[in-house]
């Protein structure tokens, strides 16, 4: 296998490996670029479904996503897919999957299936660049800091996609959310320092209120993007992403309006998360 970085201080591409049949120690040494990278591309690669939900399974337990619509004929797997009348997408702005669960899901296996002409990319940022990056004096601020995630306001039914034409294809409008989680975790594999809040999921520090908590996690979300902590990558038909949702935060640009983009995801899952 051949590493590339794709930036500085996130992503790699990984040639020489068929995902579908991949040995034990290729997955090991696979499994571990994510958890160091972030995130990690395959090209030309071969993937029914069926290649999908048996490599998700080698991961782990498979944590089905309550609110996007499922594959058919494979309710393991998320449709993530924009139609060319459609305005919204799924995922347009930076965060990280499922942080306001419990036990956040580790990271997702995403199989781009149908793509626009041009346009679609989707980037990723590391976090543990991110806070790395931090001043000392951030760092001392959020030191022992943990905060409260929740997606009722994305997904409810009066919620954020629901107001746009994304919310009629969503799933689990009824359900309640909510997790605390230190703001600084450590990567259970690396051992690595991770910022863990996000925009999107993220509502407040415990011990304040929601106006309270702004000024600070608006200051850590604006210093998550650094000059180095990000790449982009521009999809082709066989390719493959999978990120690491603690060491990573991701955002699919919804730049080709009236082109029809179909991904499919399988969301792995992860564990409980720790200082
Ligand atoms: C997501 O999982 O947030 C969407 C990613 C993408 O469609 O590129």
């Amino acid at each position: 296998m051949k590493t590339t970085a794709m930036a500085p201080e996130c992503g790699v591409e990984i040639e020489g490996v068929s995902l579908r049949s991949c040995s034990d120690s290729e997955m090991d040494a696979i499994k571990h670029a994510i958890y160091e990278h972030g995130v990690a591309v395959f090209r030309n690669q071969e993937f029914s479904p069926e290649d999908h939900i048996k490599f998700g399974r080698r991961w782990g337990g498979i944590d089905v996503n309550n609110y996007f619509p499922l594959q058919e004929d494979f309710n393991e797997i998320a449709v993530v897919k924009k139609e060319p009348d459609e305005q919204t997408n799924i995922g347009g702005a930076w965060h990280t999957d499922h942080s306001y669960d419990q036990i956040p899901a580790m990271g997702s296996i995403l199989v781009a299936r149908e793509l626009p002409p041009s346009g679609g990319d989707t980037m990723w940022a590391h976090m543990g660049a991110a806070y790395d990056a931090l001043s000392d004096d951030l760092k001392a601020r959020i030191e022992g800091l943990e905060a409260f995630h929740t997606a009722d306001h994305v997904y409810k039914a009066d919620g954020l996609y629901a107001q746009t034409d994304m919310g009629k294809n969503l799933r689990g409008q009824d359900l309640k959310t909510g997790a605390v989680h230190p703001v600084v975790i450590r990567h259970p594999h690396t051992g690595r320092k991770l910022l863990y809040v996000n925009n999107a999921f993220t509502i407040n520090f415990v011990g304040q209120t929601r106006e309270e908590s702004l000024p600070l996690l608006n200051e850590l979300c604006d210093a998550a993007l650094t000059d180095t902590n990000q790449c982009r990558l521009k999809w082709e038909p066989g390719t493959i992403a999978i990120w690491d949702n603690r060491t990573s935060w991701h955002n699919a640009m919804n730049d080709y309006q009236g082109h029809r983009r179909e991904m499919h995801r399988i969301t792995l899952s992860g564990e409980a998360l720790a200082a």
